[in-house]
């Protein structure tokens, strides 16, 4: 069991002597250590049982950080920062010496992001180093939008939970870089392509790569222990009636199943709230023990985009 609490000092003393602590955010759960400890790092890799070629985002509590970490930063990345910061939005950057090799898996580039979370923010002012923070959750596992969630899934590995309450976004950080003043998605989230083109003036590519920078990336993740298929509105339901079914919704019951099994994302249609409940509500149908979640996709535009990324990798996982 690990302790879950508000108190700042004891987190600091944790990072300070090395040790992991899972910190709030307003997307999701984070699990961090001083991001240059090396030693402190690599504990993040084994206690989320990550591979070591996925790289880990900078966390940081000024927007100046990003020359401290970084080099070359732009104007386009500086227009970013200025807009978008503290916010859901990390910034991959050529990284400077002192950014360990582990936290970037060896790329000569780092993701950094200034969380919009007041706790973290003063944890971050109080100690003189970055964090690194990957999702608190189990590698490809569901990501923790709760202290609960991440007590459930590492709660026996770490010692501390800095509770920030449940998370206002939702939903993780988009991932951005700068490619020739040209600016590229690696990681579809809460900051949704339009967003970021009325800050540019034109919409950002989406990359298209078999290499993985990104956890995004990976064609599988979010993964719920019960199986996970997508839905069109409109399919049958007949097709899967001898299983015990929980649905995923996004604005309306099915008037067909009792609501118990069911989870509505936003009744008002509201897809930022409807980001907000996704992991929630995969965690509470998960915990059904059904045969299937019937999960329905919702419209595919700013943040649904990143929704529906997110269902579709959970969805592959099985
Ligand atoms: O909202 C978020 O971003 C949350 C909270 C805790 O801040 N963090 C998060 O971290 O989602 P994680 O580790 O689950 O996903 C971060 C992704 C990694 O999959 C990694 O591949 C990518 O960021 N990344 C990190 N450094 C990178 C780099 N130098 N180039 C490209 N991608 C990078
Ligand atoms: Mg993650």
């Amino acid at each position: 069991m690990a302790l879950i609490g508000k108190d700042i000092l004891y987190a600091k003393k944790l990072l300070e002597k090395g040790e992991l602590v899972s910190i709030p955010t307003e997307t999701v759960y984070g699990l961090a250590a001083n991001a240059l400890l090396p030693d402190a790092v690599v504990k993040i890799f084994e206690v989320k049982n990550r591979p070591y070629f996925d790289p880990l985002i900078l966390h940081v509590s000024k927007k100046d950080d990003i020359e401290r970490y970084g080099k070359n930063i732009t104007t386009i990345i500086r227009k970013l920062i200025e807009h978008f910061w503290p916010g859901p939005l990390s910034i991959v950057v050529e990284k400077k010496n002192i950014i360990p090799d582990v936290v970037t898996s060896g790329l000569p580039t780092v993701a950094i992001r200034m969380p919009n979370h007041s706790l973290t923010l003063s944890l971050l002012d109080s100690v003189n180093f970055p964090l690194s923070a990957p999702s608190a959750n189990v590698f490809g596992k569901i990501s923790p939008t709760s202290p609960q969630h991440v007590e459930k899934q590492l709660g026996n590995k770490i010692k501390f939970i800095l509770d920030g309450g449940k998370t206002l976004v939702g939903i993780e950080s988009t991932i951005v870089r700068v490619n020739r003043e040209k600016l590229i998605i690696l990681r579809e989230g809460a900051v949704s392509a339009e967003d970021l083109a009325e800050i540019t003036g034109e919409m950002p590519e989406k990359i298209k790569t078999q290499k993985i920078t990104a956890s995004g990336q990976f064609e599988k993740h979010y993964a719920t222990h019960t199986p996970l298929k997508i839905i069109r509105p409109d399919e049958d339901l007949n097709n899967y009636t001898n299983k015990h079914i929980v649905f995923l919704r996004f604005k309306e019951y099915l008037s067909s199943v009792a609501t118990d099994f069911q989870r509505v994302l936003s009744f008002h249609a509201d897809l930022h709230e409807a980001a907000k409940n996704l992991f929630q509500y995969l965690h509470e149908l998960d915990e059904m023990n059904a045969d299937l979640i019937l999960a329905e996709s919702v419209p595919d535009t700013g943040i649904g985009r990143a929704i529906n990324d997110r269902l579709k990798k959970a969805a592959a996982s099985h």
